[in-house]
């Protein structure tokens, strides 16, 4: 009886399935989160989501690289400076969403910068992620400030994602040209790089390997610590006194999306105070850009964080992004440690 009715179960979802489409989905955020939207969106209209996940940086390689025929019909989640770059160079679509007057300032202000092309979904401040256990164990100190990343004695103990591939990494360097001037951000990168044990792919890997006790430091969106903290690891967060800068946490229409209907859909309700509420059931704690939305006490405090004036209208803008992470390859990269 049980297997009948289960069998009956998804006959029923496939046939809606086939009556609501499919809609193919590049998420960048983190995959419980991924997982939870494709699979509450299936269940309750029948769409099936079919889902990649890729980081910020790598997922705009993909849409350029399918630009002539997308297979990507939304990309959902991801900093934002990469989801203005794919609206400059005309990979995304046009489209109002006329959710856009209940969301916050800074989300309407991301759809306006690209011409309606991408809009906020979320918003975190970067800073740095800490085990309390090793730092302990090693006598060090919790650091408090950019400058303080530098001391030899974190040497190959700070983790930090590749700006490459990682929106992550990408927002730290943007943040110091900004809060520093350029030339003094590339040499405290310089510096930073005989600290870095590695530079991994993905934005979040440093705070898992912070978490796991694989490293002591990493430099990380903050929102990811409480994630990491409910799952038993030891691990905490900081953002750093003398300024940091802060994602906005973006989503795009593909332009040339095959299921543009259903993704026009999925677009509408991953605006909704509901959807956006599925975050921190995910272990994730961005600020929801739905004014709306139930803002989870573990979300970080922005009224506690010093921020810099971040401009993401220029460093959101292609050449910039490419100059700077060139610029990072050629003098920080390439570099001994
Ligand atoms: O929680 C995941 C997250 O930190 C998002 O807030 C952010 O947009 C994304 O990861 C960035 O990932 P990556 O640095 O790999 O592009």
């Amino acid at each position: 009886m049980r297997k009948w009715c289960f069998g009956l179960g998804l006959a029923v979802s496939a046939a809606a399935a086939a009556a609501q489409g499919q809609v193919n989905v590049i998420c960048s955020v983190q995959a419980e989160w991924c997982n939870m939207i494709s699979t509450v969106y299936a269940r309750t209209t029948g769409t099936r989501v079919n889902v990649t996940m890729k980081g910020s940086g790598e997922a705009l390689a993909q849409l350029i690289a399918e630009k002539e025929n997308p297979k990507t019909d939304v990309w959902f989640g991801g900093t934002g400076d990469p989801h203005l770059q794919a609206a400059e160079q005309g990979l995304t679509l046009e489209y109002r969403s006329p959710t856009l007057p209940q969301l916050h300032a800074w989300a309407q202000q991301q759809a306006k910068q690209s011409n309606w092309r991408t809009v906020g979904i979320y918003s975190g401040p970067l800073g740095f992620g800490y085990n309390p256990e090793l730092l302990a164990k090693k006598k060090l100190p919790v650091p408090r400030t950019w400058a303080d990343l530098l001391k030899p004695e974190y040497k190959g103990e700070v983790q930090v994602a590749n700006p490459a591939s990682s929106g992550t990494a990408y927002t730290m360097i943007a943040t110091l040209v900004q809060l520093m001037g350029e030339e003094k951000a590339f040499d405290y990168l310089k510096g930073l790089h005989r600290n870095v044990g590695s530079y991994p792919r993905s934005g979040t890997a440093p705070i898992k390997a912070v978490a796991r006790g694989e490293t002591a430091l990493s430099i990380s969106f903050v929102h990811d610590g409480p994630g990491e903290k409910m799952q038993g690891f030891p691990v905490e967060t900081v953002t750093p006194a003398d300024g940091t800068g802060a994602e906005i946490g973006s989503m795009s229409l593909v332009k040339g999306a095959r299921n543009l209907e259903a993704a026009k859909k999925f677009y509408e309700w991953a605006l909704s105070p509901a959807a956006q509420e599925m975050a921190a059931a995910a272990k994730s704690f961005q600020l929801p850009s739905n004014k709306s939305a139930k803002v989870d006490e573990r979300v970080p405090d922005f009224r506690k964080i010093r921020f810099v004036d971040y401009d993401y209208a220029k460093y959101g803008a292609s050449a910039e992004r490419r100059r700077l992470i060139a610029r990072w390859e050629k003098e920080v990269n390439s570099q001994p440690r």
